[in-house]
């Protein structure tokens, strides 16, 4: 089948790659040329494990090509998708300028059927406005859909999430639509992978619902990490007995310094709001944000705590991205922890694997910021290591190393990366999360 995907960020690349993978002929369009260009040497701009390798072989084949014209989409296929950004807007609803100016140019430019696929989170009864301008703008009597398809794919996993979902939820209104959805996604439900199809609006809520319901896992968990805290008891430990509870489960019960990225943040925030203007008060989500908000000031009194002031201190931070295996740094703990160690005089010594570049483009180095490309060059003469990122690197790194490397062997482990008693055994002194 042929597929259209408009927008080049991370929905639409690993979007248009795995389509083309799975048998289709797929055209993304991209606005920035740079961009474009970039792309049909078949370099990926985004760091997504097994992205490079399924653009190579698209581009080779002949099934996937990228183009700038919006109008070549909308000529190439009946099956478009919009995966353009749906940023926060200042009151946290969604800025959803991007996929009005889609549905607009799609209707100026087509002359046959189309079926218009949500793929970019929109809050719910998006499509009805979707429709409405597509109807608007249109001044021939083209048939169209409008379908939603929201994508639950994690960043650092993006390609396996696609290939081998939890569930495809498909929202349509017509037969039509249904058809040519099933046929899209058949190589994956052939393998057993459910298919979900409901109603646009009940499509476009299980995205927020979805994600809300995730932050809140996180959230709840670091809250009994505080209680914790409190009373010796060990979060790692109860997250283990919670979620052997299959009505519970264990995953997404990993405490730490709180959600990041560009999804969960952006995502509560906009379900408060859709709430909020239909008469609903989602108070329990605006505590998910208020308790994550707060994981960073915690994180900082843990600092605090075990080198009493940071003044003209050499402090190491291992990882800058919101999660590991990504470069992307949107909305992550380290945009907050990095400046606050600055202002209070820090000389801050970071590394991440994949995430600096992006980083010293916001935060870029002097004197008392330097960036270093190994981790144990991090740590040299270090008077406390800060963990923010899982990545599995850090997990493996030679700690005894660390420890001989380092003037203090202070370490602050946002993340829970290490065992308490082995960090003690090596001679540190070891802070982590919800646990003695
Ligand atoms: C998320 C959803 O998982 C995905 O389905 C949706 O399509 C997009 O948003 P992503 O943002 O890529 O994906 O990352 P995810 O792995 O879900 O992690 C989100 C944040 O939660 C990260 O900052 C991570 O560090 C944090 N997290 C996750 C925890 O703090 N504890 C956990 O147990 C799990």
């Amino acid at each position: 089948m042929k597929v259209t995907v408009i927008g080049g960020g991370y929905v639409g690349l690993v979007t248009g790659a795995c389509f083309s993978h799975l048998g289709n002929e797929v055209l993304i369009v991209e606005k920035v040329p740079e961009k474009v260009e970039q792309l049909r040497q078949g370099k990926s701009p985004i760091y997504e494990p097994g992205l490079d390798e399924l653009l190579k072989e698209g581009i080779e084949k002949g099934t996937l090509l990228f183009t700038t014209d919006i109008k070549e989409g909308v000529d190439f296929s009946e099956v478009i998708f919009i995966c353009v950004g749906t940023p926060s807007l200042p009151d946290g609803s969604a800025d959803l300028s991007q996929v009005e100016e889609v549905a607009r140019l799609t209707a100026k430019n087509m002359n046959s059927y189309k079926l218009l696929i949500e793929k970019s989170t929109v809050p719910v009864n998006t499509h009805q406005l979707v429709k409405k301008t597509v109807q608007r703008y249109l001044n021939r009597d083209v048939p169209f859909d409008v379908a939603s398809n929201p994508e639950f794919l994690r960043e650092g996993s993006a390609v396996y999430d696609f290939l081998n979902p939890d569930r495809i939820v498909v929202g349509v209104e017509s037969e039509r639509a249904r058809e040519i959805m099933e046929e899209l996604y058949r190589p994956l439900t052939e393998k057993g992978f459910p298919l979900l199809i409901t109603d646009p609006a009940t499509a476009e809520l299980i995205k927020h619902a979805s994600n809300s319901f995730l932050a809140m896992k996180i959230s709840f968990i670091n809250m009994v990490a505080d209680l914790c805290e409190k009373t010796g008891a060990d979060v790692e430990l109860v997250a283990e007995g919670m979620g052997y509870d299959r009505r519970i489960g264990r995953e997404f019960l990993n405490a730490g310094i709180g959600y990041g990225g560009s999804c969960f943040p952006k995502d509560v925030k906009a379900f408060i709001k859709i709430a909020e203007d239909v008469g609903l008060d989602f108070g329990l989500l605006k505590e998910v944000e208020k308790i994550n908000s707060e994981r960073i000031t915690r994180f900082l009194e843990k600092v605090l705590n075990a080198l009493w002031t940071l003044k003209d201190k050499k402090i190491a931070v291992w990882g800058l991205a919101f999660k590991p295996n990504t470069d992307d740094i949107r909305e992550a703990p380290s945009l907050r922890i990095v400046p606050e160690l600055l202002k209070k005089g820090a000389k801050v010594f970071a590394y991440d694997p994949q995430a600096v570049e992006n980083f010293r483009r916001i935060f870029p180095p002097g004197e008392d910021l330097i960036y270093t490309g190994d981790k144990y060059e991090a740590v040299k003469s270090a008077e406390a290591l800060l963990i923010l990122t899982e990545w599995e690197e850090f997990a493996k790194a030679d700690m005894e190393k660390v420890r001989e490397l380092m003037e203090l062997p202070v370490v602050i482990d946002g993340r829970n990366v290490f065992k308490p008693e082995k960090m003690r055994e090596l001679g540190f002194e070891y802070y982590s999360i919800g646990r003695a």
